[in-house]
């Protein structure tokens, strides 16, 4: 379960806390006795960097944070200590826990909360728990004493609720999540947040002659979906929207052209774009954040099966370009090629699609950036930045040029759904741009979509990556925005 998140104005006697120092110090709030300061104190003067004090009614925990060169840096050095925590915490099995800081900069509270709520999630619905696991468990209530205001906690709430349900549906195998599924689970989180979710069915799908959606769902045994998102609160302050698209496939076993080996393991991640889309929308909706977006979310599963799409099959497309299906495993680009095209239809300022796209941008980059490609204002990129230095979700660029275009060239068709070896991940984003009449901000995830271990907070299998980035950074624009007026 995830905890709550209070802010109180007081911490009573008997309350375990868990507080963030800037320096050697420890505040008089804490109400520690003579004996209990000067062991403290030693501890924190031999550089221990965490110290816990066991009284009879209450656990107070001190955890001493170095100076850091970028404030970025230091909010990441705080959730991680959090994570760092998490089975200390555990074991002394509280209700409830307070947060609090003493001279070190304003957010850290809520960085700490964010660390150590983000680091005890679990997916364990399917499991029987064995009595010893469940003798101790996290506090239910985080109680925040500082500076943090209604805005923050707020926003905080909501976000880490959006990255547990997120994580819920990436994590969700899919013999129990196929894309009509997904469809009715993100109408149930628009229906709890307020943004409107229309579902189109394969009926509508073929009406609107989307190719790529369907080819890629020839194989299923499950029809496929088109759902489309929409937030548009009354004041909001853009004229044309900003629309999100996410890579919806619901498993990828990679098509006729099957993957082999191990190269399967954690397909039923092949979704993380569409639950990130939606996990934003959750998070902008329920905090009212004054922009028109449109979510884009085309799902069905890629499977073999008698009437799959083939490698060598001429598929027409939404707008009517015609592809030649190079490997029926580079699914991802069709399905998402139909959304950038439906887009056009809004005019928007931008659009920015997200997916598990190619092992390419994971191979380049590890697990440690989201690869990025754009033809898009650079005073969106610059803000993607630094929100993604703020959140730890980083954004790394790759060239765009136009001659990485020229690999995907077909001799049959208008254009090719594979390159070569080279520039993968590239070559899959120029494929996406020759459908987009409007600015691309692209977002490959293949690399931090899904995990092997986890990392700190990012916990593995799905860790929700681009949630809190592509969160954070509508709120800044959101507020850009008000700047101008
Ligand atoms: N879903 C995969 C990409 C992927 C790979 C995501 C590993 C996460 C981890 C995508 O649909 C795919 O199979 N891409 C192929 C494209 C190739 C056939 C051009 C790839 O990257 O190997
Ligand atoms: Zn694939
Ligand atoms: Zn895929």
């Amino acid at each position: 379960m995830k905890p709550k998140i209070i802010k109180v104005s007081k911490i009573s006697p008997d309350q375990s806390v868990i507080c963030i120092l800037g320096k050697d110090e420890i505040p008089d709030t804490l109400r520690l006795s003579k004996t209990e300061k000067a062991y403290a104190l030693k501890q924190l003067k031999s550089k221990e960097e965490i110290v816990f004090i066991n009284s009879y009614f209450k656990v107070t925990y001190l955890v001493r944070v170095k100076e850091n060169a970028t404030v970025s840096k230091a909010k990441e050095d705080v959730r991680r200590a959090a994570s760092g925590m998490k089975k200390l915490i555990k074991a002394n099995n509280l209700t409830d826990l307070v947060i609090t800081s003493s001279q070190t900069y304003k957010g850290a509270i809520e960085d700490f909360a964010e660390g150590l709520i983000l680091s005890i999630y679990s997916f364990d619905k399917y499991r029987t728990k064995d009595e010893d696991e469940k003798k101790t468990d996290y506090p239910s209530c985080l109680l925040l004493f500082g500076d943090a205001g209604e805005a923050e906690i707020r926003w905080l709430a909501d976000l880490t609720e959006a990255v547990y349900f997120v994580r819920d549906l990436i994590n969700e195998p899919v013999n129990h999540l196929n894309a009509v599924t997904l469809a009715s689970e993100i109408q149930k989180i628009g229906k709890s947040a307020g943004f409107k979710v229309d579902v189109l069915n394969k009926g509508k799908i073929e009406a609107l002659k989307m190719g790529g959606l369907l080819a890629v769902n020839k194989g299923s045994i499950d029809p496929p979906v088109f759902c489309i998102l929409e937030w548009k609160p009354e004041k909001h302050l853009n004229k044309q929207p900003i629309i999100l698209v996410g890579k919806g496939i619901v498993y990828d076993t990679g098509g006729l052209n099957i993957k082999t080996g191990d190269y399967m393991n954690n397909m039923k991640g092949d979704m993380a774009g569409a639950a990130t889309v939606t996990g934003v929308f959750y998070t902008i909706a329920k905090n009212n954040i004054p922009l028109h977006i449109i979510g884009l979310v085309p799902a069905t599963d890629n499977r073999p099966g008698g009437n799959a799409y083939a490698q060598g099959d001429i598929i027409k497309m939404h707008n009517k370009m015609t592809v030649e299906v190079g490997n029926t495993d580079a699914e991802g680009r069709l399905i998402l090629a139909d959304a950038i095209s439906y887009a056009s239809r809004y005019e928007p300022k931008l659009i920015i699609d997200i997916a598990t796209l190619t092992g390419s941008a994971a191979l380049t980059f590890g697990n440690q950036a989201i690869a990025m490609m754009t033809n898009a204002d650079r005073k969106y990129i610059k803000l993607l930045e630094e929100c993604g230095y703020l959140v730890h979700e980083r954004i790394a660029e790759l060239p765009f040029w136009d001659e990485y275009g020229e690999l995907i060239k077909s001799d049959i068709a208008d254009v090719k759904n594979v390159g070569g070896r080279e520039a993968g991940a590239i070559t899959a984003g120029k494929f996406l741009e020759k459908f987009a009449k409007f600015p691309l901000i692209h977002l490959d995830i293949a690399g931090t979509g899904m995990l092997a271990k986890d990392d700190f907070y990012r916990l593995k299998d799905g860790p929700g990556s681009g949630l809190r980035l592509l969160a954070t950074f509508l709120k800044r624009l959101a507020a850009d925005y008000k700047k101008m007026k």
